[in-house]
C-alpha cells in the first residue's frame, strides 16, 4: 500500500473516534539481549524512561484507554510513568501475543486497538496517525507499520504483498526470505472485533514455545500494511541499539532546537535531552549536556563544555565550562569556567560567580561577587554582597549541616572562615585571613588575627652564619 499523506479532514475524524480507540503497549518481555536486571521499559533514553516514548504516543492520540502490560513485579516502577494507564501484567513473558490476550475483557469493547511495543521509542504520532486512518478508510481488520532497513537483521520479515502479507519471524526464514529488507515494526491497528477472536486462536511457537502477535496479522481476512520511515522504527532490544536510539534523538532535538532559533554550535557534541527547553537566540557551544528537566532562557550563551541538570538558567546568562545540578540561575548571571552549583541553589539576577567555586543550597542574592576559590554551602547572602578569594563556610561540625547569613554590601575578606551558625550584619567587612566564630554587627569590621611580629635583621643574620659555617 502507497504511504498516504495526512489530510486536514482525515485528521478530524481521527480526533473524533479517539474516544473509541484502545492502545496497549507491549513492555513485559524479559529483555534478555539488555544483559542486565533493570526493566528494558525503563531504561534512560534522551533523559527520560524508554516506556514514556510510547506513553506520549497513546497521550497524542488522546486515546480513551491505554493499558501497559508489564511483567511481574514491576508495577510500582511504571505507575509512575503511566498516569491514567491501565497496568496489566503478564505471568510469563510467553510472546507478543499472549501479551496482548492478558487485556482485560471490560477493555476490550474498543472499536480500534492500536498496539504499541514498548522498545520501539523513535515512532511519531503522525505516523501512528496515517497507520489509524489508513485502517478507517477501508475499514481493514489489520493495517501493519512496516518499514525498509537498511539492515533488517533481528526483524521480522514481510513476505508477501498488500492483502496476502504475512510475517515470518527471522528465526524462523528461510535464506531467501532473510535477504527481504521490508521489515514488521510491531506497530499495527486492528479493528477491535477482528482481533480479540483471532488472537484466541494463535498457536505456540513449535521452535521457541510462544505465541507470536505476527501470526494474528497473517490471520486477518483483510490486512495490509503501510511503509513507514526508517527512522522511526527501531527496536531496541541491547545497549548497542539503544544507543543507536539516543543518537537519533540527540539529532532531532538539536535539530529542532536549531530550527526554533537555537544557534546549536556543533549539533555532533551538543546533548541536549528531549526534555529540556531553550528559548531562541540562545547559543549552546561544543561538548556541552543539558539535561533533564532544565530550561535555558533567552540570548544565553552556554559552554563551551557545561554540564547542566535539572536547572533553570534565565536570560542575557552566560555559563562557562562548569557543572550546574539541581539550581536556578537568574538572568543576567555569568558563571565563569570551573564552578560548581549543586542542589538547591539559587544565583540571582546580575551576580557574577568566577572560577573554582563550590556552592551547595545556597542562595547568592542578586548583584553579588563570587570570585575565586570559594566553598559557600547552607548560606544565604543578601544584595551586592561580595565574597573574597578562598572564602570558606564551616558549615559542617561533624553532626549537623548549619546555616550562615550575610546581610546586603557585606565584603567578605580574602580567605575568611565563617563557622556556622553564624550571621554578618549588613554593610559589615571581614578581614582578611579571619576565622568568624560570633555574629558580626552591621557595618563593623570583624578581624581576627595573631597579631603580625617582625624580627629585625633576622634573615641577614641567618645568611652571615651560613656563610661562617661554610
Ligand atoms: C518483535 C516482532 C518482530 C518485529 C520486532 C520489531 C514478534 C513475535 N516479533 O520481535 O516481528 O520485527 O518486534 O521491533 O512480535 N513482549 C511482551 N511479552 C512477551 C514478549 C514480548 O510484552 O512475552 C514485549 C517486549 O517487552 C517488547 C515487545 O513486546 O516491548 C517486542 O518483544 P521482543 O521480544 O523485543 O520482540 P522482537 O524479537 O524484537
Ligand atoms: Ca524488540
Amino acid at each position: 500500500m502507497a504511504d498516504t499523506g495526512e489530510s486536514p479532514p482525515a485528521r478530524k475524524s481521527a480526533r473524533a473516534s479517539a474516544r473509541d480507540l484502545l492502545v496497549v503497549i507491549l513492555a513485559a518481555g524479559h529483555g534478555k539481549r539488555m544483559r542486565s536486571t533493570t526493566p528494558k521499559a525503563l531504561y534512560p533514553l534522551g533523559g527520560q524512561p524508554m516506556l514514556r516514548y510510547s506513553l506520549d504516543v497513546a497521550r497524542q492520540l488522546s486515546a480513551s484507554n491505554v493499558v501497559v502490560v508489564h511483567a511481574p513485579g514491576q508495577r510500582q516502577l511504571i505507575e509512575p510513568l503511566a498516569p491514567g494507564a491501565r497496568l496489566v501484567v503478564q505471568g510469563r513473558p510467553l510472546g507478543t501475543g499472549h501479551a496482548l490476550n492478558q487485556v482485560p475483557q471490560a477493555l476490550r469493547g474498543a472499536t480500534e486497538v492500536l498496539v504499541l511495543y514498548g522498545d520501539v521509542p523513535l515512532l511519531r504520532p503522525a505516523t501512528t496517525r496515517r497507520l489509524l486512518q489508513a485502517r478507517r478508510r477501508s475499514d481493514f481488520d489489520s493495517v501493519l507499520l512496516a518499514a525498509r532497513v537498511s539492515d533488517p537483521s533481528g526483524y521480522g520479515r514481510i513476505i508477501g504483498d498488500d492483502g496476502a502479507a504475512r510475517i515470518v519471524e527471522e528465526t524462523d526464514a528461510a535464506e531467501e526470505e532473510l535477504a527481504v529488507d521490508l521489515v514488521n515494526t510491531g506497530i499495527t491497528a486492528f479493528r477491535g472485533a477482528a482481533l480479540w477472536p483471532a488472537l484466541r486462536r494463535i498457536k505456540k511457537s513449535s521452535r521457541t514455545g510462544e505465541y507470536y502477535l505476527t501470526q494474528v496479522f497473517g490471520a486477518m481476512p483483510r490486512r495490509t500494511y503501510l511503509t513507514g520511515p526508517e527512522d522511526e522504527v527501531l527496536g531496541v532490544n541491547d545497549l548497542w541499539q539503544l544507543a543507536a536510539a539516543e543518537a537519533t534523538l540527540r539529532h532531532r532535538k538539536n535539530h529542532e532546537l536549531a530550527k526554533s532559533g537555537v544557534m546549536i554550535v556543533d549539533p555532533t557534541t551538543t546533548y541536549i535531552d528531549v526534555t529540556v527547553r531553550v528559548e531562541p537566540e540562545a547559543v549552546i557551544e561544543p561538548f556541552s549536556f543539558l539535561r533533564g528537566g532544565t530550561t535555558v532562557g533567552a540570548r544565553t550563551r552556554i559552554g563551551p563544555y557545561a554540564e547542566i541538570y535539572d536547572c533553570r538558567i534565565g536570560e542575557d546568562c552566560v555559563i562557562g565550562r562548569s557543572h550546574l545540578q539541581g539550581s536556578i540561575v537568574e538572568d543576567g548571571v555569568d558563571i565563569g569556567p570551573f564552578n560548581r552549583l549543586r542542589s538547591g541553589s539559587l544565583v540571582a539576577r546580575q551576580s557574577r560567580v568566577g572560577s573554582f567555586a563550590e556552592i551547595k543550597n545556597t542562595l547568592v542574592g542578586p548583584e553579588s561577587d563570587v570570585h575565586h576559590f570559594s566553598y559557600l554551602g547552607d548560606a544565604v547572602l543578601g544584595k551586592g554582597v561580595n565574597i573574597g578569594a578562598g572564602t570558606v563556610t564551616a558549615n559542617y561540625d561533624g553532626l549537623e549541616k548549619r546555616q550562615t547569613v550575610i546581610g546586603d554590601r557585606v565584603f567578605v575578606g580574602s580567605d575568611t572562615i565563617l563557622v556556622a551558625p553564624v550571621r554578618i550584619g549588613d554593610g559589615a567587612y571581614t578581614a582578611a585571613g579571619s576565622v568568624i566564630t560570633k555574629d558580626v554587627e552591621a557595618d563593623a569590621l570583624a578581624i581576627e588575627r595573631a597579631e603580625l611580629r617582625q624580627v629585625p635583621k633576622w634573615s641577614q643574620r641567618r645568611r652571615r652564619k651560613a656563610s661562617q659555617d661554610g
